[in-house]
C-alpha cells in the first residue's frame, strides 16, 4: 500500500504540539513518531518549519442550495469542495432541505446523488425538518440509522420554521433517538415586527438589514429554545450565532449544567454592522442573522476565550456578484457570503494575535465538530487509526485576501484585501493530496459520505 511520510512538522495532536513524524498508509494514520525514509519506502513531505493539523471540518455549509424556483447558490459540490479543500477542509456538514411535503428519504437519497460523484472532499449532512407531522416519524428513524443523526430547526422564515410547541415535540424525539437538533434561532415575531416598521416607513436599502434582524431576536430565541430543551432534556445546538446578548443567554444555559453547544463564524469575529452603511455595495455583506455592531463585535471574542462556543464554522453560502447585486432592498436580497476557503486562515489569526492557541483551532476547527456531529475519531484528530485528513500549514506565509483569487464562484470575498500571516501549504485528504502550493490537485467524485454516530449525551 502507498506509503507517505510528513517529515519533522510541528504535529498538533488532541493534547499538544509534537515536533515529530507522521507516517500514512494508504488512507490512514498509521504512526507518529520518528521515522526513517530511507528505511521506508515511501513518499516523503519534508515538513520542517510547518504545522501538521488535523484537516478542517466545516460543520455548516450550503451548496447548491435551492433558494428559489431555478435559483441555487453558486457554489456547487465541485467548485465548494474546491474551494473547501483550497483552505484545508477536508470534511464539510452540507444540509438535506426537504421539499414542501416530500419524504425524508427521497429528500436524502436525491441529496446525496447531487454530492456524490461531484464532491471533491468528505461530506456529511444535517437534515432541515420543516414539518413535524407523524408521517414522517419512520422515515426520520431511518434517516437517522442511515448517519443523518443531526437536524436543523428554524425559528424563522414562513414555510421553514416550526412553532415552538411543534419543537417540544421534536426535541423529546429526538432525545431518544441520539439526534442532536440544532438551531437557527432568530425570534420571528420580532424580526417581522422590526421589518415591518422599516418597509412601513419606507426604509428598504439593503443597508438597513441589520436594524431589521436586532440581537434581541437571536437573545431571545435562543432563550425560547432552551427553556424547551430544558423541559425535554435535549442536547441542543445553536448554529451561526452572532451576537454576545445571544451568547450570553448560552452561557448562562452552560453554567447551570445543560447540554447546550454553540457555534458561530468568523464574520461574527472579524466584521461589523458599520460595513452596511459604509459599504457602495452592502448587499455583499448580508447574510442571516447579520453582522451586529462594533461592541457586540469585540465582546463576542469575550465568548470565544471564555468557552461559550465549541466550533466555529462559516454557514457558506455563497451567491454571485450579480446574484447579491441583482435586489436593491434589504429584504430581497439573497442571504449568505462566501467563506469555507478562508476558516483556518482567517482563525489562524487569532492564534497569531495570542486569543486562542493552536491546540484551541483544532479543537474549534476539527475536533469539536467531529465529537458533536459523531465523526470521531474517525475525522477531526490527529492519532494512529485515523483517517489520514490532515493540513501542513505554513506559519510564515503571508497573504492579502483577494475574491479574485480564490476558488469560490462568488469571485468575491467579504473579507477582501485582509493581509494574513499563516496559510495552508497542502491538504491530505485520506492519504491522497489534494491541494498544494496554491493549486487543487485534488478528484471530483473522491469525496464519500461519512456518516454520522448517534450523539451521546
Ligand atoms: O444567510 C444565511 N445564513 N443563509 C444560509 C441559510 C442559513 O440560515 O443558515
Ligand atoms: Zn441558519
Ligand atoms: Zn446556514
Amino acid at each position: 500500500m502507498k506509503r507517505l511520510l510528513l517529515k519533522n512538522g510541528k504535529v498538533v495532536a488532541e493534547m499538544g504540539v509534537v515536533q515529530t513524524d507522521l507516517m500514512i498508509e494508504g488512507d490512514t494514520i498509521i504512526n507518529l513518531g520518528p521515522c526513517d525514509a530511507a528505511l521506508e519506502n515511501c513518499e516523503v513531505l519534508d515538513c520542517s518549519g510547518k504545522y501538521i493539523l488535523p484537516g478542517v471540518i466545516d460543520a455548516h455549509v450550503h451548496f447548491y442550495m435551492p433558494v428559489g424556483p431555478g435559483i441555487y447558490t453558486i457554489d456547487d459540490f465541485y467548485s465548494g469542495s474546491v474551494a473547501a479543500a483550497c483552505g484545508g477542509v477536508t470534511t464539510v456538514i452540507d444540509y438535506v432541505e426537504p421539499m414542501d411535503d416530500q419524504m425524508p428519504l427521497d429528500a436524502v437519497r436525491e441529496r446525496r446523488a447531487e454530492a456524490e460523484g461531484s464532491i471533491a472532499i468528505d461530506f456529511s449532512l444535517h437534515y432541515v425538518v420543516r414539518q413535524w407531522d407523524s408521517k414522517y416519524l419512520q422515515q426520520l428513524d431511518q434517516i437517522v440509522n442511515d448517519g443523518l443523526t443531526s437536524f436543523k430547526v428554524f425559528t424563522t422564515y414562513e414555510g421553514m420554521m416550526l412553532p415552538y410547541e411543534a419543537i417540544h415535540e421534536l426535541l423529546k424525539w429526538c432525545k431518544d433517538r441520539g439526534v442532536l437538533v440544532t438551531f437557527h434561532a432568530e425570534d420571528d415575531e420580532i424580526v417581522t415586527r422590526a421589518t415591518q416598521k422599516l418597509l412601513a416607513s419606507g426604509v428598504v436599502y439593503p443597508s438597513f438589514h441589520a436594524d431589521s434582524r436586532p440581537a434581541i431576536s437571536e437573545a431571545e430565541a435562543v432563550r425560547k429554545i432552551i427553556n424547551l430543551a430544558k423541559s425535554a432534556g435535549a442536547p441542543i445546538y445553536f448554529v451561526h450565532v452572532s451576537s454576545y446578548e445571544g451568547a450570553k443567554v448560552i452561557q448562562e444555559a452552560r453554567k447551570d449544567g445543560l447540554n447546550v453547544f454553540a457555534e458561530t463564524c468568523p464574520h461574527y469575529l472579524y466584521l461589523n454592522s458599520g460595513i452596511y452603511k459604509d459599504s457602495s455595495d452592502p448587499q455583499l455583506y448580508i447574510m442571516c442573522p447579520p453582522l451586529r455592531d462594533e461592541g457586540e463585535r469585540a465582546s463576542m471574542w469575550k465568548a470565544v476565550t471564555e468557552g461559550v462556543f465549541s466550533v466555529i464554522a462559516t454557514d457558506h453560502c455563497a451567491f454571485s456578484l450579480e446574484q447579491k447585486l441583482q435586489a436593491k432592498t434589504f429584504n430581497e436580497t439573497l442571504a449568505g457570503i462566501p467563506g469555507v476557503e478562508t476558516l483556518l486562515p482567517l482563525m489562524y489569526q487569532a492564534v497569531n494575535t495570542g486569543e486562542i492557541d493552536i491546540v484551541q483551532l483544532t479543537h474549534f476547527l476539527s475536533k469539536n465538530p467531529a465529537e458533536i456531529f459523531g465523526l470521531y475519531p474517525r475525522k477531526g484528530v490527529i492519532r494512529e487509526g485515523s483517517d489520514a485528513d490532515l493540513v501542513v500549514f505554513d506559519p510564515e506565509k503571508e497573504v492579502v485576501l483577494k475574491g479574485s483569487e480564490l476558488h469560490s464562484k462568488a469571485g468575491y470575498t467579504p473579507f477582501e484585501g485582509s493581509k494574513l500571516k499563516g496559510y495552508p501549504q497542502a491538504t491530505i485528504l485520506r492519504g491522497k493530496i489534494i491541494y498544494q502550493d496554491g493549486v487543487f490537485i485534488g478528484e471530483k467524485g473522491f469525496g464519500k459520505f461519512i456518516p454520522g454516530q448517534k450523539f451521546k449525551v
